[in-house]
């Protein structure tokens, strides 16, 4: 039994964002999991564990297949699931991945020494902000942030620094069950520091000048950056 997940498991997935049925369709026609992702999408199901949805998975095996980085960061490791996925699809790319729960970090060494074939990947254990600023500028093709959603904003700046131009960044669950287009006070109080937040990486982010972004509403919502120059300079309080 996995203690982190059981009792706190992130109410917002289990709030599509889109109809029901089509999260449904969208679950079960496109190619499953097959071998060892189809065992840690099982046991991550049974244990509440966040890690992403089919959906997602369907359209990270085209993205990245088609895409094919060669340097990709993720922060929000939690089992290694999309680690592994990133690995199976990029099967040149190293892989950089950084979580701070100490049970995600014992259940991702075991599935790393069991199923990271190739050696891809490298897990850097502790907090993402501190993590980040030691890591080469400009080393990066690829991120994916799926950790904190109030902290977002926060890493934006360091991974922005981490990417080379031309990279791309996806950052999940940033629709918060629809919450992000309502008015704050019709938001609860528990979950206004994350609306805030989200609000501040869209402010930042959507109309950027230097950025290509992107807003897709599958899963919790993702959004996709592209760097397109050299030095993003964000103009935000968090800089
Ligand atoms: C949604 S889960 C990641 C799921 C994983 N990407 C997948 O799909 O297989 C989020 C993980 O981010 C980690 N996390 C959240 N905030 C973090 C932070 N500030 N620094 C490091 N890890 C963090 C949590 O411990 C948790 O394991």
């Amino acid at each position: 039994m996995v203690e982190t997940y059981s009792k706190n498991a992130n109410h917002n997935m289990r709030r599509p964002v889109v109809k029901e049925e089509i999260v449904d369709f969208m679950r079960t026609k496109q190619a499953p999991n097959i071998g060892f992702l189809k065992e840690l999408a099982e046991f991550a199901q049974e244990e509440n564990i966040p890690v992403i949805p089919h959906e997602t998975v369907a359209f990270f095996r085209l993205l990245l297949q088609s895409i094919q980085p060669k340097d990709i960061l993720e922060i929000g490791t939690a089992i290694g699931f999309s680690a592994l996925l990133m690995a199976e699809n990029c099967p040149e790319a190293r892989i950089t991945t950084i979580d701070r729960n100490e049970e995600m970090i014992g259940l991702a060494k075991r599935n790393f020494a069991q199923f990271d074939e190739r050696k891809q990947i490298q897990l850097l254990e502790g907090e993402a902000q501190d993590i980040l600023p030691g890591l080469d500028d400009s080393s990066y093709d690829f991120v994916f942030m799926d950790s904190a959603k109030s902290k977002y904003i926060v890493f934006l700046p360091d991974v922005l620094k981490k990417l080379k131009k031309g990279g791309m960044i996806v950052i999940d669950d940033i629709f918060q069950g629809g919450d992000v287009a309502l008015p704050i006070e019709e938001v609860r109080r528990g979950q206004r520091t994350i609306y805030r937040g989200l609000h501040k990486l869209f402010d930042a982010t959507l109309q950027h000048p230097d950025l290509t972004a992107s807003l897709v509403s599958i899963s919790d919502g993702l959004l996709l950056i592209r760097k397109n120059v050299e030095e993003v300079d964000l103009l935000t309080d968090e800089n």
